[in-house]
């Protein structure tokens, strides 16, 4: 199965979560084994000569391809979760979404400053989230920072809101 086939299994879902929305369905993807390991082999090779150290994967969706991807790397995994779900010390930042406000938190001893970091998420709309969890990675200071997706959503413009020094990957391109 090539890369491009995995577009003919993500379902779109009009006026989801709120009208006007269209939404882009993964589950129609991930459920086929084939594709979830074209996907998976896909990620890998985008990070592996690049010494990456931890993949930090967003809160819900982004956990499931951070988690392959920390796997296949070799590297670990940290959750950036939504408020008030991790235990610990935490730092925090609010954000607008394509559809809605959030706020993002890390544990404050997740990352040091000898990782290099990739930051996953499934998908880039406006990059609100992205960007607010960026912000978190880098007050950590970690030697290197990169972005990564599995769908970038490219009419938003989110790639415009994301460091112009960050090198910005996605698997597939709306
Ligand atoms: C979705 C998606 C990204 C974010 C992208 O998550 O998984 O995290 O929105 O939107 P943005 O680029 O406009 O910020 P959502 O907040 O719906 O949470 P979920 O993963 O738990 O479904
Ligand atoms: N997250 C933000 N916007 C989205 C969209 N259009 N489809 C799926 N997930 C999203």
């Amino acid at each position: 199965m090539e890369l491009e086939s995995l577009r003919d299994l993500i379902r779109d879902v009009p006026d989801f979560p709120s009208k006007g929305i269209i939404f882009r369905d993964l589950t129609t993807m991930l459920k086929n084994g084939e594709a979830l390991r074209v996907m998976s082999k896909e990620l890998a090779a985008l990070y592996r000569d690049k010494g990456i150290t931890k993949v930090v994967g967003i809160e819900s969706r982004g956990f499931i391809g951070g988690s392959i991807l920390a796997y296949e790397l070799g590297a670990g995994f940290v959750p950036a979760r939504k408020p008030g779900k991790l235990p610990s010390v935490t730092i925090k930042k609010a954000y607008a979404k394509e559809y809605g406000v959030d706020t993002i938190e890390l544990h404050s001893d997740a990352i040091t400053s000898e990782d290099v970091v990739v930051i996953h998420d499934d998908l880039l709309a406006t990059g609100g989230t992205m960007q607010a969890c960026y912000e978190l990675v880098k007050s950590m200071n970690p030697k290197r920072v990169y972005i990564n997706f599995i769908v970038e959503l490219t009419a938003l413009n989110g790639r415009d809101t994301l460091p112009q020094d960050c090198e910005v990957t996605s698997l597939l391109k709306y």
